[in-house]
């Protein structure tokens, strides 16, 4: 009996759909809130649908939906693979996928009604909170249980920074929620002043680190070396990466914190382990750029390793420009400014965007019960327009983020301001529409994977009266 009958699918492709149909919602809220900055009026004068509140509902959805999604359907994938084992408890796995869509839907009721807790990327109210720790730890039993009951001795890489993003964001999430609750939709941190604001950029740069970074690294080496058909580059490197990585990124946080009322040296500390991160972050990308040695040339045909080598170019631009923002210099420029909005979507388009395309792609078909995507051409064109939409987006949010900061640092010779802070606003307003386009073209792209998913998985039911094993829902 083929050994894929015994793993369980069912669930990958459930987080599999619901990384397309949450990566469609929530780039449909980015476009929407983009448009909002072009154009005020958009808020319509509506509560539920002003900036202040969708802002937060866009990235919500963005990392916690469509990213986290991704980061299930693969982890679930990729352990029951390299383990040669099915998952430790389907129930437990149900119910990580059906209570992590209720912590969604939470999400997109409480945000638009302005119930948040007013702390980026931790928004959501307790008892939401509470049922993310629940979702968590039962992720936690079901990922750590297959590597246990794993029929092989050897814990493959891939599961290392898995593992290592799951052990992280349950202490980082426990921790930075800690609250006192007030009523059932208020409460308040167990942290204040300063310490309340460490707490949280330490949990907010970490969640760039272990989970905007290191889940999709696990993609990395288990999707890569597939697609490509090759070995990781250097396997040896592989591990120094993963142990360097992660000691250097929970030291990094306070670089979001550059002049403030946090002490000067826990800003510094905050700033060189950000520039000794750019050594491991560079490691990781060099490995997985070269296990395409020998295997160039199938870039030309093959759009799915397109997406995957083009993400890792992105994370390392995001990976040199961290660095060099967290300088204190630099940021005195860069912080505030839209040159960080730049730095967040060359990451989160180029890098997190596009490592999760390629895997979801790579993994629909076999899904399925395919041999391939529906349509190669829909890939490519996807791929294409979401390259330009990442461009355009980024560089106008570059030059508007310089702009910005030139502008309001000019001084005249009697010392005060050559500008106001509107003729800032009144500038950056061609950049915004420019953002917006980009945007838009790469959320169509994302609206086409949608119908590329749609097609390939509706031709199941062809490959299910062909192939009796698919009927018995083995697939
Ligand atoms: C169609 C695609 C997208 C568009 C048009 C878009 C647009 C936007 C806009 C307009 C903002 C607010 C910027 C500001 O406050 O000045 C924003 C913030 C943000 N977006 Fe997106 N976005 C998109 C996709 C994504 C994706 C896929 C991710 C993550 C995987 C992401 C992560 C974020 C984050 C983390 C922030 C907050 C940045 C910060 O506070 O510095 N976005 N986005
Ligand atoms: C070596 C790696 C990296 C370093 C040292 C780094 C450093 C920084 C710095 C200095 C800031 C600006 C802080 C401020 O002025 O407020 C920042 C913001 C940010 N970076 Fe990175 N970055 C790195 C990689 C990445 C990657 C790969 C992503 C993936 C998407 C990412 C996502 C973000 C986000 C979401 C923010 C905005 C946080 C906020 O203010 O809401 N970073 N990063």
């Amino acid at each position: 009996m083929d050994l894929a009958q015994n793993y369980n699918y069912k669930i990958v492709k459930q987080f599999a759909i619901a990384t397309v149909v949450w990566g469609i919602v929530g780039m449909l809220v980015g476009v929407i809130i983009a448009a909002q900055l072009a154009w005020p009026a958009l808020n319509l004068d509506i509560p539920w649908l002003t900036y202040g509140r969708l802002r937060p509902l866009h990235t919500n959805a963005v990392i916690f939906a469509f990213g986290i999604s991704g980061l299930f359907a693969t982890s679930y994938y990729v352990v029951q693979r390299t383990c040669q084992v099915r998952l430790f408890s389907d129930k437990l796995a149900a119910f990580t996928f059906w209570g992590w869509q209720a912590v969604i839907l939470s999400a997109v009721v409480t945000l638009p009604l302005g119930l948040t807790r007013g702390k980026e990327y931790a928004e959501l109210e307790w008892p939401i909170s509470l049922l993310i720790a629940v979702v968590w730890v039962s992720y936690a039993v079901v990922f750590f249980g297959t590597l246990l009951t794993r029929k092989v001795k050897h814990v493959y890489v891939a599961n290392w920074f898995f593992a290592g993003y799951i052990i992280a964001v349950t202490i980082l999430h426990v921790v930075n929620a800690a609250s006192m609750p007030a009523t059932l939709f208020k409460s308040y941190s167990a942290y204040s002043g300063v310490q309340d604001a460490m707490i949280q950029w330490w949990y907010g740069h970490n969640a760039v680190g272990f989970i905007l970074t290191a889940g999709y690294l696990g993609m990395v080496y288990y999707f890569i070396p597939k697609q490509a058909e090759r070995p990781v580059y250097s396997y040896r490197l592989s591990i120094v990466h993963f142990w360097a990585l992660i000691f250097t990124y929970m030291w990094a946080g306070p670089h979001h914190l550059h002049y403030t009322a946090l002490p000067d040296w826990t800003q510094s500390i905050g700033m060189v382990f950000s520039l000794i991160l750019l050594a491991p972050s560079w490691g990781g990308m060099i490995n997985g750029i070269m296990t395409l040695s020998g295997a160039w040339h199938k870039l030309r045909t093959d759009p799915i390793l397109k997406f995957m080598i083009v993400s890792l170019s992105f994370y390392g631009m995001a990976t040199f420009e961290g660095p060099m923002m967290s300088i204190k210099t630099v940021n005195a420029l860069s912080h505030y400014t839209d040159w960080g909005i730049a730095h967040v979507h060359g990451g989160a388009l180029g890098w997190v965007g596009f490592i999760t395309m390629g895997s979801i792609y790579y993994l629909l078909p076999r899904l399925a019960g395919q041999q391939k995507m529906y349509s190669t051409k829909l890939i490519d064109l996807h791929f294409w327009v979401a390259t330009i939409g990442i461009v355009l987006y980024i560089a106008a949010m570059w030059i508007a983020g310089v702009m910005q900061g030139l502008m309001w640092r000019a001084v005249n010779a009697d010392g005060t301001l050559t500008y106001t802070f509107v003729e800032g606003v009144k500038a950056t307003y061609p950049y915004y529409v420019v953002r917006f386009f980009g945007g838009l073209l790469y959320l169509s792209g994302m609206c086409v994977m949608g119908y590329n998913t749609w097609m390939t998985l509706r031709n199941r039911e062809t490959a299910v009266a062909r192939i009796p094993a698919l009927a018995a829902g083995h697939a």
